[in-house]
């Protein structure tokens, strides 16, 4: 009784989505299908399904940014800690948190220690809230479940300590460069000056090992994609035959950005019978489903100079392939 007590006093889960509009997420989608090339919004890949099929991507031989990242938080994060002190840990995109661990361990020895997990899926953040709070003492853990813009709106009341945002997995590199300005608009706001937000990116290496990481021999990563459809077919009452599309990822070397299709077999018409409406696809066309771009770090740091964020060091690991970067509100 004590115990539960204890425990419902350091969690708090705030739930931020809206429920669904589906007339107006059937509108933005149909408009990404009448786009050329057209595009479906990756927010599509991520059903139970999905989410379980991103997991086993992370694990890939061929997927090295997050073993390499973990890698370089694990070695690093006693010295990230000691850099910014204590401080108030918010984590957009938590998911299953599980690198964040080893900053949560690094900043455990500073005693109290609040941690904001900011995720889509709630089921995630309830089931990493539960052991997090089973594993470390002094944790209290306020999740948040929304989208970021939602998460900025309704973050805790500030605390005397330094509030550190801490956005991984490269998930910067799936926004478009506007993307990224309205990011950065947005999350810069919630950090007073002094304030840290530490970035983990991938960054630009030769095309080979890049276009591999995003097609494995497993096909794994062609499953996720796909799912994408299957997905589809039972939000809007789609017909897609998912044998007709093909997975395809490409290094875009101009751009530094990987970019994932659904490329199209044959010539065919889509129905979706909650939208009401056909869409037809022609052989050979391919929908973009996902760009996922590759950083060069100065280029990086003079960006993040001019979104008010300023370059306090840089981690990595010996190939170059990823960067964590600490970055401080000027
Ligand atoms: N942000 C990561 C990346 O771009 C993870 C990711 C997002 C991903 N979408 C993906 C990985 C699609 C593989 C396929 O690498």
């Amino acid at each position: 009784m004590i115990a539960s007590a204890t425990l419902a006093q350091q969690l708090q889960l705030v739930y931020l989505l809206e429920k669904e509009d589906l007339a107006e997420t059937g509108k933005q989608f149909l408009a990404g299908l009448r786009q050329t090339p057209k595009t479906i919004s990756p927010r599509y890949f991520y059903d139970a399904v999905g989410s379980d099929l991103f997991e086993k991507i992370c694990d890939l031989p061929e997927y090295y940014p997050t073993r390499t990242e973990a890698s370089i938080l694990k070695q690093f994060a006693p010295e990230i800690a000691a850099i910014t002190g204590n401080a108030e840990l918010i984590e957009l995109g938590s998911g299953s948190s599980t690198k964040t661990r080893f900053l949560l361990d690094a900043y455990q020895t500073f005693g109290q220690l609040d941690y904001v997990p900011v995720d889509v899926s709630a089921s995630i953040v309830e089931l990493a809230a539960a052991s997090l709070l089973k594993e470390y003492q002094n944790l209290t853990v306020t999740g948040l479940i929304g989208t970021y813009e939602q998460a900025i709106a309704h973050l805790p009341d500030p605390h005397d300590l330094p509030r550190m945002l801490i956005f991984l997995g490269s998930t910067l590199g799936n926004f478009s460069p506007s993307e990224c300005d309205q990011f950065f608009a947005h999350t810069r706001r919630s950090l007073r000056m002094g304030d840290y937000f530490l970035l983990g990116v991938d960054r630009h290496k030769s095309t080979e090992i890049l276009e591999a990481a995003y097609n494995d021999r497993q096909g794994i990563t062609a499953a996720f994609n796909l799912n994408m459809l299957t997905h589809l077919n039972q939000r809007y009452g789609g017909n897609f035959d998912v044998k007709n599309f093909a997975h395809r990822a490409i290094y875009n070397t101009e751009k530094c950005q990987i970019e994932m299709y659904l490329d199209c077999k044959k010539s065919q018409s889509v129905h979706f019978a909650a939208l009401d409406t056909t869409i037809e696809f022609a052989a050979g066309e391919s929908i973009l489903t996902e760009i996922s771009r590759k950083f060069h770090v100065d280029q990086l740091q003079t960006y993040l100079v001019q979104q008010g964020l300023k370059t306090v060091k840089m981690w990595g690991d010996r190939q170059d392939y990823f960067g964590l970067v600490l970055t401080q509100a000027i």
